[in-house]
C-alpha cells in the first residue's frame, strides 16, 4: 500500500465530458477527502484498442489544468515510440500494455528516463507470471478487469487471482510497487479488490456518472480501506 496506507482513486476522465475537462478534473480536486489521488487518462489510438480518445495534445492541456498528478493509461500500439513524450510532458505515472511491446523493461526504462513513474498493464486474459521477473523494472502494475477499450463494461472478478499473487510477493520483499486496477469498480465491486490487495482503483462511470463525483470518491476511498482494514 501506498505510505499512509490509504486506498488511492483515479477517476477516469474517459466518462467525464470532453469539451469540459478542465471543469471535470476541478470536481475532483478540492483538498480534503473528496480529492483524487490520481486522474486517470485513457489514451486510445484505435489499432490496439478498437476506440480512438485523446492524445498527447490533450494531456499537455490538461497538466496546465490540474495539479493532480496525471496516470495516463496508454491502450496503443507502439509504446516504445509514444510512451516517453507522456513523461517528458510531465504525466506523473505513464502505463503501457505488455501485450504491445515485446520488451516491457526497455519501454519502461524510457519511460523512467522522462521522468516519470513506468507503469505495466496486463488484459484480463494475460498471464501475470511472465512479468513477476520484471517487477523491480516498473512502477505500477495496472490489472485490467475489463477488455480495455470502453467505460461501463462489467467487472471480471477473475482477475483477482492475479492481484493476490502480486500482493504476496511485493509484501514479503522490499518492491514498492503500486498495484492498480481499472474496468468496472464501484460501490458492489471495489471491496473485493480491496481485500484482495489492490493500491488504487480507477472508476470511470462510478465517478463521472454520479451526481456529485468528489462525494464519489470519498465514498469509494472509505470503502476501500474498510475493506482492506477487514483483512489486514
Ligand atoms: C477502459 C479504460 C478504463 C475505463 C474504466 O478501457 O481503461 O479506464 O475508463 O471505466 P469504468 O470505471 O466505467 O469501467
Ligand atoms: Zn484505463
Amino acid at each position: 500500500m501506498t505510505d499512509a496506507n490509504t486506498p488511492m482513486i483515479a477517476p477516469s476522465i474517459l466518462s467525464a465530458d470532453f469539451a469540459n475537462l478542465a471543469a471535470e478534473s476541478a470536481a475532483v480536486a478540492h483538498p480534503g477527502d473528496t480529492r483524487a489521488d490520481w486522474l486517470h487518462v485513457d489514451v486510445m489510438d484505435a489499432h490496439f484498442v478498437p476506440n480512438l480518445t485523446l492524445g498527447l495534445p490533450v494531456v499537455e492541456s490538461l497538466l496546465k489544468a490540474t495539479d493532480i498528478p496525471l496516470d495516463c493509461h496508454l491502450m496503443i500500439d507502439d509504446p516504445k515510440r509514444w510512451a516517453p513524450p507522456y513523461a517528458e510532458a510531465g504525466a506523473y505515472n505513464v502505463t503501457f500494455h505488455a501485450e504491445a511491446t515485446d520488451d516491457p523493461v526497455d519501454v519502461a526504462r524510457d519511460i523512467r528516463a522522462a521522468g516519470g513513474k513506468a507503469g505495466l498493464a496486463i488484459k484480463p486474459n494475460t498471464p501475470l507470471e511472465p512479468y513477476l521477473e520484471i517487477l523491480r523494472d516498473i512502477d505500477t502494475l495496472l490489472v485490467m478487469s475489463v477488455e480495455p477499450g470502453f467505460g461501463g463494461q462489467k467487472f471480471i472478478a477473475e482477475v483477482l487471482e492475479k492481484v493476490r499473487i502480486v500482493r504476496t510477493i511485493i509484501d514479503s520483499s522490499d518492491l514498492r510497487l503500486l498495484v492498480e486496477i481499472d474496468g468496472g469498480i464501484n460501490a458492489d465491486t471495489i471491496e473485493q479488490a480491496a481485500e484482495a490487495g489492490v493500491d488504487c482503483f480507477v472508476a470511470g462511470s462510478a465517478v463521472y456518472g454520479a451526481e456529485d463525483p468528489g462525494k464519489a470518491v470519498a465514498a469509494l476511498r472509505e470503502q476501500a480501506a474498510a475493506a482492506r482494514a477487514r483483512v489486514d
